[in-house]
């Protein structure tokens, strides 16, 4: 990796040792977020990450971390990279924030409110920091991607010692050598990135359902959404590479993998020395000896014909598709820049329900977009009552910082927006109850995961369609497929009744 030059990022790397003035803004450390939005012609780089440095190896002996992660999957899975670097560095997990030696926050900045939780903790660890001066408090993720996050850090909360950029996670035993052997905030956060960084170590949980990234960034730039500027643009990493980790995980032993991407769907598309997109890439994995296949997220604009007929083809690829619609309205979609329109979509879902019997649609939905109208808000409902989704996920529209929407008047009351969501949660509900009704009495298969968290006497598992299943079981099942007989659906989960231990 040393022979990158990463001056053509545009980033400038704040070291408290280089006697330049101490940063009062992002500007200062030469982030912006104007310059995250570019999207230069570089090469992508597919880079090994650099082994850690014998003398940061034994930095964390009898040290512990605590790591508080606050957004989606990547950032969970960033958050397993992290733990995997940290614990690499001699340092062991705990989830006390109060004793621990470094606390991290890998923070989130889809909404307002998900920023407002960090802040909060932030604010909190302070009196913990005060008298414990030498823990180390750190924040990265995709809030250190947003400029005014980061000089509200750097002029507020100035106990912080890390701030460090989704695109800065392996220079982390570098930046944290920096932190502890400094008296002043490290701030490492690059606007650009051009790298695909692999084989960096990670710390996976419980050994059953495991994360795959399969592509990096976001190019869509819905008018809403900051992720284009937290996470820069597309990358996918090679097929080669996705392909072994997911052949090593089948060998560890995995039952599940998820493959990650803010826009899975776009996979392969900058891949200059090959046509092999997502479609290709399924149909590839399909072939490997892994129970169960899931992806998240793909986009409606990137969903072609090809992909819908790899899935189709079942065996390890499930029948769940979450598919964002955000609004059932053309007109707001086009000012929230989705390039689809409701007859496009609509199309999709059709063709995608007729090739994949059984299909379980799920979705994302912003209610208040500025300038929605109670007619558009409507046709949002009344696409949810078309498409029949199995659930969704519903959100106020919150303008964040630098995006094209927050340049639009925000002029739907407070109290209408919760109305019309209050109105969307009511259809969601009701559909995804009525969706699981058709399940009564059905023989699913379940992948039991442990215990329920209410209940010990009871197992848990998620059908092929990630729908969660309680039933009465034989513990030794807990790891393994079953078959269970619906007998009692609810509308978020479903009971049944344990039949057999099966073999996928
Ligand atoms: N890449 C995914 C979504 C990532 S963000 C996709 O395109 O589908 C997850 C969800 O958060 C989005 O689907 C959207 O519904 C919601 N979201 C994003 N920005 C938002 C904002 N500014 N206000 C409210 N919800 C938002
Ligand atoms: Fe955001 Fe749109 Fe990209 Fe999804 S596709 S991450 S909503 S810009
Ligand atoms: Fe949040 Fe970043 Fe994910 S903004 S939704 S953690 S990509």
């Amino acid at each position: 990796m040393s022979e990158k030059d990463y001056s053509k990022y545009f980033q400038t790397t704040y070291k408290p040792d280089e006697k330049k003035k101490k940063p009062k803004s992002a500007e200062d450390v030469g982030y912006s977020q104007k310059e995250a939005k570019r999207r230069g012609k570089e090469e992508i780089m597919v880079v090994n990450f650099d082994p850690i440095p014998d003398e940061l190896k034994a930095l964390g002996n009898g040290k512990t971390y605590c790591l508080v992660t606050f957004g989606c999957q990547m950032n969970e899975h960033d958050s397993e990279t992290i733990a995997g670097i940290l614990e690499n560095m001699g340092y062991t997990s705990t989830e006390d924030e109060k004793s621990a030696d470094i606390v991290l926050y890998n923070t989130c900045a889809v909404r307002e409110n998900a920023e407002d939780k960090v802040f909060g903790h932030l604010g909190a660890l302070k009196a913990v920091k005060m008298e414990r001066p030498d823990m180390i408090l750190g924040v990265c993720g995709c809030m250190s991607q947003d400029e005014s996050v980061v000089n509200r850090i750097l002029q507020k909360y100035q106990h912080v010692d890390l701030i460090f950029g989704t695109h800065n996670i392996h220079r982390l035993p570098i930046l944290l050598r920096d932190a502890l052997y400094s008296k002043e905030m490290v701030v490492e956060v690059w606007a650009k990135e051009g790298d695909v960084i692999e084989n960096m170590p990670k710390v996976r949980e419980g050994g059953l359902k495991a994360w795959v990234n399969i592509m990096y960034g976001c190019d869509k730039f819905c008018t809403y959404c900051i992720v284009p500027y937290t996470r820069g643009k597309e990358r996918s990493r090679l097929p080669e590479d996705v392909i072994a980790e997911v052949r090593d995980l089948a060998r560890q032993g995995y039952k599940e993998i998820t493959l990650l991407g803010q826009n899975v769907n776009a996979y392969g598309k900058d891949l200059t020395d090959r046509e092999y997109l997502f479609g290709d890439l399924m149909d590839d994995i399909r072939k490997i000896d892994i129970p169960r296949v899931r992806f998240t997220t793909s986009h409606p604009r990137d969903f072609d014909d090809h992909l819908i007929e790899v899935i189709a083809k079942g065996g390890n690829l499930v029948e769940h598709i979450h598919l964002p619609v955000q609004s059932g309205s053309t007109e707001v979609l086009k000012k929230m820049a989705r390039k689809y329109s409701r007859e496009q979509y609509l199309e999709l879902v059709r063709k995608i329900k007729q090739a994949i019997p059984g299909a379980v649609l799920t979705t994302d939905i912003i209610v208040g977009f500025p300038g929605e109208t109670e007619e558009q808000f409507q046709d949002t409902l009344s696409i949810v009552e078309e498409v029949r989704y199995d659930s969704a996920y519903t959100f106020i529209y919150s303008p964040r910082h630098g995006t094209p929407a927050a340049g639009m008047e925000d002029d739907i009351p407070e109290e209408v927006k919760k109305e019309r969501l209050q109105r969307l949660i009511e259809v969601v509900n009701r559909i995804a109850r009525e969706k699981n009704e058709e399940m009564r009495g059905q023989i699913v298969e379940l992948l039991v995961e442990g215990e329920s968290k209410t209940n010990p006497d009871v197992l848990s598992g998620r059908t092929r369609g990630n729908k969660l299943v309680n039933f009465v079981g034989p513990k030794d099942c807990i790891g393994k497929f079953v078959h269970v007989r619906i007998t009692e659906p609810q509308t978020w989960t479903l009971k049944g009744e344990y039949l057999a231990l099966v073999e996928v």
